[in-house]
């Protein structure tokens, strides 16, 4: 299924989506209009407001929160982006210059404030503790992941367990709390809501794998942002960890000191050495495996919904969330 037919059942959402997105960037200060919609406009898959929205129809959601909270998650990720290309020194983002290329450092992270502080403005409208609560702590939790990564830079002595934690953190918990809040503004119970909070945390965690494997196997073209850009930066993610202990002594040395040293770019002639002792290591069928894992126990966790398109296309997305290539 492409992207489009997966999001026919909430095809109006999405446009309403849109509409409530643009109507709530407003700022009197031009920079800000300029950076935020540089991104906005650029699109991006919007899964997890998709997420929101088809959960929301698959339970009978009969209010008029979600395009609020789908709202609420999108400029949460975004700002996360704008953050996040600063710190990774990315320079391309859904097939264009990021915002920290076109407008500068300091531009992009005092307009990923604007958007995360505009999040909450939003959601205090909402008036609802407890969706407060679970954003409040969503996004912090996500700061805390992007710290922790940071950490992990340029350490070849990262476990996968400490990877896992990071994959938790700065994108599973996002997912999370797309599915969760869906269940709420629904009053479901405390079971199904636990329920569709394991949705978006296993189909979180199954995107950010996939997301890894991307960085290595993946076309800069297609993908709409730069290939490599986790080796560039000594980023220890679970395809380089399987190689740390995985790889023969000479694969494994070139995995270490990639990682320590950084700045292995594509066109850095151990560029390719590793993309191939990656390749033949079995690293990518083995982080695959556990995305197709987690993918699986994402859709196991919506047993519970009644037959719908909208539950079809919840158990399909966690199919495309490994098996993309944008
Ligand atoms: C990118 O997320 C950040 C990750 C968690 C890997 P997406 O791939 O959902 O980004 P857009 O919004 O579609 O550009
Ligand atoms: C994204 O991680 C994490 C967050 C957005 C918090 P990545 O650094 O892997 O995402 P991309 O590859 O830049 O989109
Ligand atoms: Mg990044
Ligand atoms: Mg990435």
């Amino acid at each position: 299924m492409t992207q489009h037919q997966l999001l026919a059942p909430v095809a109006h959402d999405m446009n309403a989506l849109n509409d409530t997105i643009r109507q709530s960037l407003r700022s009197d200060v031009p920079l800000v209009n300029q950076i935020s919609e540089y991104l906005i406009d650029a699109g991006g898959k919007r899964l997890r407001p998709a997420i929101h929205l088809l959960l929301t129809r698959a339970l009978g959601y009969g209010g008029a929160h979600q395009y609020t909270l789908a709202a609420v998650i999108e400029f949460i990720h975004s700002a996360t982006l704008l953050h996040d290309d600063v710190v990774d020194e990315s320079d391309l983002r859904r097939g264009r210059k990021t915002a920290n290329a076109m407008f500068g450092n300091a531009a992009s992270v005092l307009v990923g404030d604007f958007l995360y502080s505009r999040a909450f403005q939003l959601m205090v409208g909402v008036g609802q503790m407890r969706v407060m609560d679970i954003l409040a702590d969503t996004t912090n939790v996500i700061a805390e992941g992007e710290v922790l990564q940071l950490l992990n830079i340029n350490d070849a002595s990262v476990t996968e367990a400490r990877y896992l934690q990071v994959i938790h953190y700065k994108t599973a918990r996002l997912f999370e709390a797309a599915a969760q809040l869906a269940a709420i503004i629904c009053e479901a119970s405390a079971e199904h809501e636990a329920a569709c909070a394991a949705y978006g945390r296993h189909l979180g965690a199954a995107f950010q794998l996939a997301d890894d494997i991307l960085d290595y196997a993946g076309d800069t073209q297609t993908l709409g942002k730069n290939v490599g850009d986790d080796l560039r930066e000594g980023k220890p993610t679970l395809p380089l960890i399987y190689l740390l202990t995985h790889g023969n002594a000479q694969t494994q040395s070139l995995a270490r000191n990639a990682i320590e040293n950084g700045g292995v770019d594509e066109a850095h002639a151990d560029f390719a050495l590793i993309l191939q002792a990656i390749q033949e290591s079995g690293a990518l069928e083995y982080t695959q495996k556990m995305a197709e894992n987690e993918a699986l126990l994402a859709k196991n966790a919506l047993a519970f919904l009644p037959d719908s398109p909208s539950k079809t296309s919840l158990l399909a997305l966690a199919d495309y969330a490994v098996a993309r290539n944008i």
